[in-house]
């Protein structure tokens, strides 16, 4: 399947559990991979990005296998090199569309004395890679990237790594995680410190593989201090289902008239529930249950029925803990009554694609009214049925795709995408999903899909 359509769904009910989260299975990898024994990972998402960091860590010498018990259950195990024991790749890693999983991996080899070069999709190729680079140069490890400080680009890994200080300049878990998995192979007391909180998986993660990283809060941010070349001891980690993917069913069933859906075993992080404020401050009606904190990350199962919805003013300081929500929730917008505004969204531009200017061209397109500024967009809400009948360019952004089709779900002429390939990077079974709830999601011609 490429093209995909989308048209006006009845009501969506049911139980469903989204795939493991992308985040957490990046990181969960890698950790593995430096770990010494095994580490044996339950819930791992199966996609693109996730497959491409698995194939990286072979390449730099880990064990990684996926294994099916009799009941076709399956886990991943990692069999690591303990910290600073990864090999010199013996030819180019490409990390296909996976933005964490390269910026995370630059950090990786950063402080290990080899050359590693790395390579990506048109969509990777056009992203900002300096934001590591920078804080990575100051551990002693040189680049030679593409003008524009593009991929594909080559890592020569510090031979002596120095410990460093870095305040990050713009809110990025990624950023922040690079330089503390650069720090994992570094004699001394790495140090970042963020001007707003974000994702604390690696923290986390970090503290769970035997790590010590101690958390402080300042002004309104953090400072995270990991102590270096510590040993990391192989475990079992559990990945929730990725409350990032859950926000497209959980959208549609907000939106769908007489929906009521059930999302299993969802990670609830709190730096990652931006959207579910969002949504309730609009009208929404979404129940968190029995939240457990059980393992690293907190997880809940959350029900959602369906409401009409208001517009709203997000705060900009609410973007890091909804960075990858924006285009679901511009759906949510555009068939919300009144206006919308969201602003604080400059970091939408280096995403997977402009996604500022895709969600602004693709409401338009489909006959909503928008303003687009450089690091806002006011969306004017149709308040109910929205007309559709847009064609949406996915330009390699998975979630471009599922947001219009989530948009799709609430219009009254289909919704059009070219291409749904993208989706399998973080959520392969989407439309097969959808539409078991209930969804009218069919190939280009309308023959039923999934
Ligand atoms: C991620 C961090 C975010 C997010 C991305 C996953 C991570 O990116 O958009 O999908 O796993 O650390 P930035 O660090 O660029 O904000």
């Amino acid at each position: 399947m490429t093209a995909i359509q989308s048209g006006a769904s009845g009501a969506l009910k049911g139980t469903v559990s989204v795939p493991g989260d992308k985040s957490i299975s990046h990181r969960a990898l890698m950790m593995g991979g430096l770990a010494i024994g095994e580490t044996r990972i339950t819930g791992l998402l199966e996609g693109e990005d996730v497959l491409a960091t698995a194939a990286a860590l072979r390449a730099l010498g880990a064990r990684v296998d996926r294994q099916a018990d009799d009941q076709g259950a399956t886990a991943w195990r990692v069999v690591g090199c303990g910290v600073g024991g990864l090999v010199e790749p013996s030819a180019v890693i490409d990390m296909g569309n996976a933005g964490t999983g390269v910026r995370l991996l630059m950090g990786l080899v950063a402080t290990h004395p080899m050359q590693t070069v790395f390579t990506g999709d048109a969509s990777l190729s056009r992203r900002p890679m300096e934001r590591v680079m920078a804080p990575l140069r100051s551990f002693g490890a040189t680049f030679s990237a593409r003008t524009g400080g593009l991929l594909p680009i080559t890592v020569n890994g510090a031979p002596m790594p120095v410990p460093v200080e870095y305040e990050v300049p713009v809110a990025s878990a990624q950023v922040k995680s690079a330089v503390l998995l650069a720090g994992l192979n570094t004699p001394g007391n790495t140090v970042v410190i963020e001007p707003e909180p974000t994702r604390d998986h690696t923290e986390r993660m970090l503290r769970g593989f035997g790590a010590d990283v101690t958390v402080e809060e300042i002004d309104g941010g953090r400072r995270i201090e990991l102590n270096g070349q510590p040993e990391l001891e192989g475990r079992n980690v559990n990945v929730p289902g990725d409350i990032s993917s859950s926000a497209f069913p959980l959208v549609a069933a907000c939106l769908v008239e007489g929906s009521d859906v059930t999302l299993k075993n969802i990670g609830v992080n709190p730096l990652r529930t931006g959207l579910f404020d969002t949504l309730r401050e609009m009208g929404a009606d979404i129940e968190f249950d029995g939240i457990e904190d059980a393992g690293a990350e907190p997880t809940a199962d959350l029900r959602v029925r369906a409401t009409s919805l208001k517009g709203i003013d997000v705060p900009p300081e609410r973007a890091p803990s909804m960075i990858d929500e924006y285009p679901v929730l511009a759906a949510a917008a555009a068939a919300a009554e009144g206006t919308t505004r969201m602003t604080g969204l400059a970091e939408l531009r280096v995403k997977e694609s402009d996604r500022l200017a895709a969600m602004a061209s693709g409401l338009v397109a489909c006959g909503v009214e928008v303003e687009e500024t450089e690091d806002s967009l006011t969306v004017h809400g149709c308040g109910g049925q929205v007309p559709g009948g847009g064609a949406i360019a996915t330009d390699l952004d998975h979630r471009i795709a599922m947001a219009f089709a989530v948009l799709g779900m609430v219009s009254r002429d289909p919704v059009r995408i070219d291409d749904a390939r993208p989706i399998d990077t973080s959520f392969p079974g989407f439309v097969g999903l959808m539409n078991g709830l209930g969804a009218a999601i069919t190939g280009p011609g309308g023959e039923r899909e999934g």
